[in-house]
């Protein structure tokens, strides 16, 4: 892998430069900034460098569609303020932008490309796409680890048609999860929860041989409380995920893996409502499930307990109501204490973890915080991501 901070001469160079700006953002508002401020090494490294910058982000699922509440504008904007200077963000259409059509003017040193999921290439690792991104610029420097699991036109492809650099973020997480892993003391636990049921049911099976118990909160629960025969009402869940979820019990058995989730958990009529603590079986067919109850947060509190390595990927509730964050809250908590009196090591993970850490103020006390949720978990896996694999 060759690294862009080795690299001399940068001087007037056009840098493609892949990010992960994918930050919470509600009502117009972004609610955790972390994302952002990760990124402001690898920008003022490339402004020292007088590179020009091309910057290419996500932001949602907006499923090659445009849409307007998915759009960069507010986070150039919040970078703006930052770095004290002026970013362009380009509305055209990428497909029919030229090189010469960028950098016209000689003081502009950073433009944005809108999101770059607007257009239905980038999920489908698009090689004519991935050209025609190559030839606005001279080199590429992927910064976006957070993303590099997803063989995606701005991640994998785009490496075939250009120079291409790790980040200086990039680097310090892979080489931070390589230490991590390696050096990993028992008894471990995994804590995983969020609302990507997708991205993450599937890794779970995976991660049963290294870890002594394995904690499903958030959304994943709710197929696994629905597997058991719970009602979940009109809870997150994701279909077809039986086969799996039966799968992920017979190998942890085998694998002496304790698997646990909710015992109890709290409910809401809606996302805004009020929180009412609930027996698993007595959710109600209009009930929500947005967090764990407090039998469950005591158990999972003896755990950390007894555990010297955690690894925290994903929140145990809908934390962005305050009714609904106690479980996420508890669980970082417990942890912070541990790790106050140096009898665990922590590392959490993921832009929805962050900002939960973020609102109770105890970011700084973890071991280590990775930007990365779902590429965190698939590097645990120890799966080469598509978008190192690129680079290497
Ligand atoms: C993330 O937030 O984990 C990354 O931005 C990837 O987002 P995705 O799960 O929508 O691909």
């Amino acid at each position: 892998m060759k690294y862009i901070k080795d690299q001399e001469n940068l001087n007037e160079k056009r840098v493609l430069l892949r990010l992960d700006l994918n930050v919470p953002i509600k009502n117009g508002m972004i609610t955790d900034q972390t994302r952002i401020d990760k990124v402001l090494p690898i920008i003022n490294f490339l402004i020292k460098k007088k590179s020009k910058i091309l910057v290419v982000s996500h932001i949602g699922r907006p499923k090659g569609k445009i849409n307007e509440d998915l759009s960069l504008k507010p986070i150039c904007e919040n970078l703006e303020k930052k770095i004290n200077q002026k970013i362009s963000l380009i509305k055209d259409n990428i497909l029919g932008l030229k090189r010469d059509d960028l950098f016209n003017d000689s003081n502009q040193q950073i433009i944005f490309l809108e999101n770059i999921r607007f257009y239905v290439e980038e999920e489908k690792n698009d090689t004519n796409f991935s050209k025609h991104l190559s030839k606005l610029a001279d080199i590429f420097v992927n910064d976006a680890f957070s993303c590099s699991h997803r063989a995606h036109a701005s991640i994998s492809k785009i490496t075939g048609f250009l120079p291409s650099y790790a980040g200086l973020q990039l680097e310090t997480e892979v080489s931070a999860l390589k230490k991590i892993t390696t050096e990993i003391k028992k008894p471990t636990t995994c804590i995983i929860g969020g609302s990507k049921i997708s991205t993450k049911i599937g890794i779970i099976k995976n991660l049963i041989p290294k870890f002594d118990n394995i904690i499903i909160v958030g959304g994943m629960a709710n197929n696994i409380l629905s597997f058991l025969g719970k009602p979940v009402g009109k809870s997150i869940k994701e279909d077809n995920c039986e086969s799996i979820i039966d799968d992920i019990f017979k190998t942890a058995k085998n694998q002496s893996c304790k698997i646990v989730y909710p015992e109890d958990v709290v409910v809401g009529k809606n996302m805004e409502d009020n929180a009412e603590i609930k027996e698993v079986n007595e959710v109600k067919n209009d009930d929500y499930i947005l967090d764990i109850g407090p039998k469950t947060i005591s158990k999972i509190k003896d755990i950390i307990e007894n555990s010297q390595t955690i690894l925290w990927n994903g929140p145990a509730g809908y934390f962005e109501n305050p009714n609904f964050a106690l479980g996420s809250y508890e669980i970082a908590k417990k942890i912070v204490e541990k790790n106050k009196n140096d009898s665990i090591y922590s590392v959490a993970g993921g832009g929805d973890t962050i900002a939960v850490l973020n609102q109770i103020n105890v970011i700084n006390s973890f071991n280590f915080v990775s930007t990365a949720g779902g590429a965190f978990l698939e590097y645990l896996e120890g799966k080469e991501l598509p978008g190192i694999k690129a680079l290497n």
